[in-house]
């Protein structure tokens, strides 16, 4: 490859997706915020390495690579001629991975595509099966904090309802908001944020845009505020609205079931699926998948012989909470809201927390 921005030819189905090589330049792809620094600590490095036992030659998926911090150490804990793939639906990420992984030359690739492809894309980029898998879910720092996407409501109350981590999708916070009905507005905030007086913020919010329509977080911010949800809580009230929509908008949990399993059909037996993440929901969700993957067999214990036939897919490595080893491995509580690791291990997998 390169260096330039390739479209895979064969891409099919996944025909939005790019390839980005990480030796020489990419014309015409730096994007404004480009010139910033990419702000974002890569978060329970130690322990993520750890539970990736990540050993030279191992080829390994970054389904989130940000700016790279993890893969970086990844490629280094692999040298000398283990490989990585690394995906993000963030062009601007992609762009800082490029620039900070170009080192490793031929031994990483870039691909702007979901961790819900994961296999596909693993296949399509010609890597065979995978020794590790690691996901780090969620925004980084960087999203969270460029007012221009609009993912936070802190810095700039004109910053747009935007919140979208892939930036070709067609939907934003904005037209969710716009067109969503009463009901779904309930759904979504009490299945997505578990906050409690959703229905009442949802019909807030149906009175609110029939006045105006809600097109920045500030607009945002004065309907959670008058509506009263959150008053009182530890947190800022928008917090939990403002991460379930973002959770909608990116379809999060969605793309964790399905990424889970694309890691799961990606990987040998052997090879380690770690995944790092920032709330309950998630949480829950990786842990329940890795619990039923471990048990395999889903036939209802009166039946006295496996007719389902599903076979154990993994080993959940650990049932604790891990923690992090050093202070300073702490991320800071302005930028990440740090929840936990869970890994495994192909019929073999772990969970670590931050908090
Ligand atoms: C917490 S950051 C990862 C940071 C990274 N580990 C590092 O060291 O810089 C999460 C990243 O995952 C990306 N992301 C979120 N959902 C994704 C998905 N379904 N597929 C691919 N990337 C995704 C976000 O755009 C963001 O860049």
């Amino acid at each position: 490859m390169d260096g330039g921005l390739e479209p895979i030819p064969s891409m099919g189905a996944l025909g939005a997706s790019q390839v980005l090589a990480t030796s020489g330049p990419a014309p015409g792809r730096r994007s404004r915020s480009m010139t910033r620094a990419f702000r974002h600590d890569p978060v329970m490095l130690r322990e993520c390495l750890d539970s990736l036992a990540v050993r030279p030659g191992a080829t390994v998926v970054d389904g989130t690579v940000g700016g790279g911090g993890h893969a970086e150490a990844i490629l280094e804990a692999s040298a000398p001629d283990g490989r990585l793939l690394g995906l993000d639906v963030d062009d601007e990420a992609l762009a800082h991975a490029r620039e900070r992984l170009r080192r490793f030359g031929e031994r990483v690739m870039l691909l702007r595509a979901s961790f819900r492809e994961l296999d596909r894309q693993r296949a399509l980029a010609g890597f065979g099966p995978l020794d590790g898998v690691l996901l780090d879910l969620g925004v980084s720092s960087h999203e969270l904090d460029s007012p221009e996407r609009g993912f936070g409501f802190a810095a700039d109350p004109d910053a747009p309802l935007d919140m979208r981590m892939d930036r070709r999708a067609p939907e934003t916070a904005a037209t969710l908001l716009a067109r969503a009905s009463e009901r779904e507005l309930a759904r979504w905030l009490l299945e997505a944020g578990e906050l409690p007086g959703a229905a009442r913020l949802a019909r807030a919010i149906v009175r609110a845009r029939e006045r105006a329509p809600l097109r920045t977080s500030g607009d945002l911010v004065r309907v959670v505020r008058e509506s009263g949800v959150g008053r009182g809580r530890r947190h800022h009230p928008a917090t939990l609205v403002f991460q379930a929509l973002r959770i909608v908008v990116n379809d999060e949990l969605g793309a964790l079931d399905e990424g889970l399993g694309q890691a799961l059909d990606a990987t040998q037996p052997g090879a380690r699926i770690v995944v790092l993440s920032y709330h309950s929901l998630e949480d829950r969700r990786v842990k329940q998948r890795f619990r039923d993957e471990e048990r395999g067999c889903t036939c209802p214990p009166r039946v006295p012989v496996c007719v389902c036939g599903r076979r154990p897919r993994l080993r959940v490595l650990t049932r604790k909470p891990v923690r992090p080893s050093e202070p300073g491995a702490r991320p800071s509580p302005k930028s990440i809201r740090p929840g936990a690791i869970a890994s495994s291990t192909r019929n073999c997998s772990a969970t670590c927390s931050a908090e």
